[in-house]
């Protein structure tokens, strides 16, 4: 209901002169506009210690924008679109400059839909808010949502001790807490492969499925954030929130509706499931490496611990696979392996869902690639042309992304993410059940780990991860699909 008054959005952004806001956010915003994806009436106000005015801000972003957009850079386009930026110096980090955003948005009248966007270090998240709230902007004529990004806390009870203070100023309804992985296309595309083909749903249990793999393998090292991750490692940066999340999507019920809450109350069931690991079991389920130098498509790279800021000896992982079970009547008994490392052989992500195997032939294969190719790959078994009754495997090997319209029509995260809390769309970001259930498990292994002295393994650059982790599998005649695929 307006009463009567203009509706406007407007999108603050703290910590406007960062690299997440040059690289990611205004780069989404030129996409949504050029494509009219935009609110009709937005204002967008960048808030940065740097002495800019909106002028020459809009000069310093003209060539990010060039560079990082989807959609073909148009100099009109992006002209038009600054007629909504408004650059405002204010430190974010002090209650004093906080009436003078107030005095900004004010100005714009109508009733609001204000999003602030928190690009900012997570230690400023609670202190942004309180200043928010403390200076009247959260006032109740307008609509208020927060956007946080990850790390929410870095063990339940600093995730616990953010959350009570974010609510002190925003209602959890209010929080959007993004995990980016949640933003990719074919993560998004997993739940209507799986719920829209009988195909798939039908056997889509420990019936049939053999063995869950979810891989992230990255060719990039910690590259300039050698400080953050060499206190964060690999479970904490990857497989708290990106696979955890893919994890819950793959072994999730149905939910009744696409509305957020029935999307994340069935994820969050498979979270609770995950079935801890027992005392003395670690090395049943659990391989860490770290990497050294070594070559990446033949260019030399260093190891870890020659990177910027990461302390001499630093016992971090920058590689985990993790054998897990899900308690659940779908899923029960079915081994899932998990894996994410930097500086791996290849780059990608994707789930692969190997099922039980007829004697003698190849097992059946479901491969649903992420990044960088998206697309869908099935294996399965056929005669062999000709007169023989020789059965061999065959595949059909959809490749979503190889096709331009497909490639230049796929939003990426950011775009899509900021285009969901526009529109107040929940489902695609992280509930608290969700942070809660995952850090609780993660804090248990990490417990484990240090209790039973976990090894962290080496591996050359180069190499998906230390030997240990192929012996997790081998040790149950598996192995991680790699290479078997197109
Ligand atoms: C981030 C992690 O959340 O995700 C990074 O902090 C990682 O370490 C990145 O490289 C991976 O994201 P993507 O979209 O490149 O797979």
């Amino acid at each position: 209901m307006n009463n009567g008054k203009q509706h406007k959005t407007v999108f603050m952004i703290f910590g406007g002169t960062g690299d997440l806001t040059y690289r990611k956010l205004l780069p989404a915003f030129y996409n949504l506009f050029s494509l009219f994806k935009m609110p009709q009436d937005f204002e967008i106000l960048i808030i940065g210690r740097k002495e800019y005015t909106t002028e020459s801000y809009i000069d310093i972003i003209r060539p990010w924008l060039k560079k990082f957009t989807r959609t073909n850079f148009r100099d009109e386009v992006f002209e038009r679109m600054c007629d909504h930026m408004h650059y405002l110096v204010a430190d974010f980090t002090k209650e004093e400059d906080y009436p003078r955003i107030k005095e900004v948005v004010d100005q714009w009248g109508g009733v609001q839909q204000r999003l602030y966007y928190l690009a900012v270090a997570p230690q400023f998240f609670a202190p942004i808010a309180f200043s928010l709230k403390k200076a009247g902007i959260l006032d109740p004529v307008h609509s208020h949502q927060v956007m946080i990004e990850k790390p929410f806390g870095v063990d339940i009870t600093s995730a616990q001790i953010l959350h009570q203070q974010m609510c002190t100023a925003f209602d959890d309804e209010s929080i959007y807490r993004i995990d980016h992985y949640l933003g990719k296309e074919m993560i998004q595309n997993i739940m209507s492969v799986r719920f829209n083909n009988t195909l798939f749903e039908g056997i889509w249990n420990h019936h049939q499925i053999d063995h869950i793999q979810i891989s992230a393998l990255e060719t990039v090292g910690v590259e300039n954030r050698g400080e953050y991750y060499d206190h964060t490692g690999a479970l904490k940066d990857m497989v708290q929130n990106h696979l955890f999340q893919i994890l819950s999507i793959v072994g999730m019920e149905k939910p009744h509706s696409n509305s957020a809450e029935a999307i994340q109350s069935q994820q969050v069931k498979v979270l609770d499931a995950l079935i801890p690991i027992e005392n003395g079991k670690l090395h049943d389920h659990l391989v860490l490496g770290q990497y050294t130098e070594g070559f990446i498509a033949d260019t030399k790279t260093k190891g870890y611990l020659d990177e910027d800021n990461v302390r001499p000896n630093s016992p971090t992982e920058t590689f985990v696979a993790l054998k897990l079970y899900v308690d659940s009547p779908r899923l029960s008994g079915v081994p899932i392996y998990i894996r994410t490392g930097k500086r791996t052989q290849k780059r990608a992500t994707e789930v692969a869902i190997q099922f039980k195997a007829p004697q003698g032939v190849l097992a059946n294969l479901l491969i649903i690639k992420i990044y960088p190719d998206e697309g869908i790959y099935l294996r399965f078994n056929a005669k062999k042309p000709g007169t023989t009754q020789e059965v061999v495997p065959v595949f059909m090997d959809f490749c979503q992304s190889c096709v331009y319209e497909n490639r230049i029509n796929t939003p990426e995260a950011y775009e899509r993410l900021i285009e969901a809390a526009f529109k107040k769309d929940k489902s695609l970001f992280t509930s608290w059940p969700q942070v809660l259930s995952s850090w609780r498990f993660i804090d248990h292994l990490i417990e484990r780990i240090a209790a039973e002295q976990a090894e962290v393994y080496l591996y050359p650059a180069g190499q998906n991860g230390p030997i240990q982790a192929e012996e997790l599998l081998n040790r149950e005649h598996r192995h991680w699909i790699d290479e078997e695929h197109g």
